[in-house]
């Protein structure tokens, strides 16, 4: 599996990268909130289709729309498709690209926290089916990831906690730099501040940087989940779980957290854990403005996690918190799983 190729520099200068003669027609598929971010980049593409960056959006129908654009701005195979935004925007260029005549290039502008650790690093690129989260996609690495400090100045509060419980989650099953502590004093600042991020984009920066450099790593060595990119998923069958009983109303980033606070009393109700390690997360969680109480009582969400999409034979693999910088998977039934929460 080729290498991702994250580049990190100034959003002013990312339209370089794209220079030359060998390069190709470039097109931008862009969020429509962060078209003054598209329009910074300097990029001198062809053509420049907004999109709107919600859920509903992100389905079968959008990837067409941008195919039937592509064809119609004549768009050939040594074309490169950029797609800037979040996560949403992200997924579906990333799959446009690689069904559009077959494949082309695309590269990523990451424009929220989450998408900058998460979304646009690991080649998954997919769209929903009807209420079905990501469920057609490729796995198909950008040739390019460019990481911009500027955008995040603009983003709500909520996405920056929304993309801060998968920063942490990083640091929790990879700390081999001593990066978890960091992260939490900087977000917890970040909170102390008003949310403002001021002054402290910089550290923010450091972490962004090693947190994708990570999961680039995992998702490198193992492309297709079938071991080691399976620890990504820490907090998230109790997420996903939490997410459908909502009926979608808690967001994704405070879902995950709630799972990974799940998980740690898990492992510690099978003595797999240290002593401790819960309180220790729900204390940095909250402390970095990141809800963590489980809205609802653990017996119903037995019946979404059995529902998982990566459950086998009964079995779902959980994602176990041993301490901060040790995680391990664990295969176990759902009913196992509530009885040993309801202890
Ligand atoms: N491919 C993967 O491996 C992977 C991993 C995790 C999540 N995802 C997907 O990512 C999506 C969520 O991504 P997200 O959290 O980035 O959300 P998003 O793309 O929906 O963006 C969130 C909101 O922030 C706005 N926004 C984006 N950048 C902004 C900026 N710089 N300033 C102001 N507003 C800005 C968007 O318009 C949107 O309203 C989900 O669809 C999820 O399935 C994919």
């Amino acid at each position: 599996m080729d290498r991702v190729n994250i580049i990190h520099r100034p959003i002013g200068e990312v339209g370089l990268w794209f220079s030359g003669e060998e390069a190709g027609y470039v097109f931008i598929v862009s969020d429509r909130n962060v078209r003054r971010w598209a329009d910074r980049t300097g990029i001198k593409a062809k053509g420049i289709l907004e999109i709107d960056a919600l859920e509903d959006y992100k389905s079968f129908g959008t990837v067409v729309d941008i195919c039937r654009w592509l064809m119609e701005m004549g768009a050939d195979r040594n074309s490169i498709l950029v797609g800037i935004g979040g996560g949403v925007t992200t997924d579906i260029t990333g799959f446009a690209a690689s069904v559009y005549k077959r494949g082309i290039r695309f590269a990523f502008v990451p424009t929220t926290l989450l998408s900058q650790v998460d979304a646009a690093i690991g080649g998954k690129n997919g769209v929903n089916l009807d209420s079905f989260k990501n469920m057609i996609g490729v796995i198909r690495q950008p040739d390019a990831v460019f990481i911009c400090p500027e955008p995040l100045d603009t983003l709500p509060y909520t996405q920056i906690i929304s993309g801060a419980a998968e920063l942490l989650k990083t640091f929790i099953i990879d700390n081999s730099k001593g990066l978890y502590g960091k992260a939490v004093e900087t977000l917890s600042r970040i909170r102390e501040a008003g949310g403002k991020l001021d002054g402290y984009s910089g550290i923010l920066g450091e972490l962004i940087s090693e947190a994708a450099a990570i999961k680039a790593g995992i998702a490198g060595r193992d492309p297709f989940e079938r071991d080691e990119r399976r620890l990504l998923n820490l907090g998230h069958t109790f997420g996903h779980a939490i997410e459908k009983e909502s009926g979608e109303s808690v967001p994704h980033g405070n879902a995950v957290a709630m799972g990974i606070i799940l998980a740690a009393r898990l492992a510690e109700n099978t003595g797999l854990a240290e002593k401790g390690l819960t309180e220790r997360l729900e204390a940095d969680f909250k402390a970095c403005g990141i809800p963590t109480g489980c809205p609802f009582e653990i017996g119903r969400l037995t019946e979404a996690m059995r529902k998982d999409k990566k459950a086998e034979g009964g079995l779902v693999h959980f994602v176990l918190p041993f301490k901060v910088g040790h995680v391990e998977t664990r295969s176990l039934s759902p009913d196992d799983v509530t009885r040993l929460l309801q202890e």
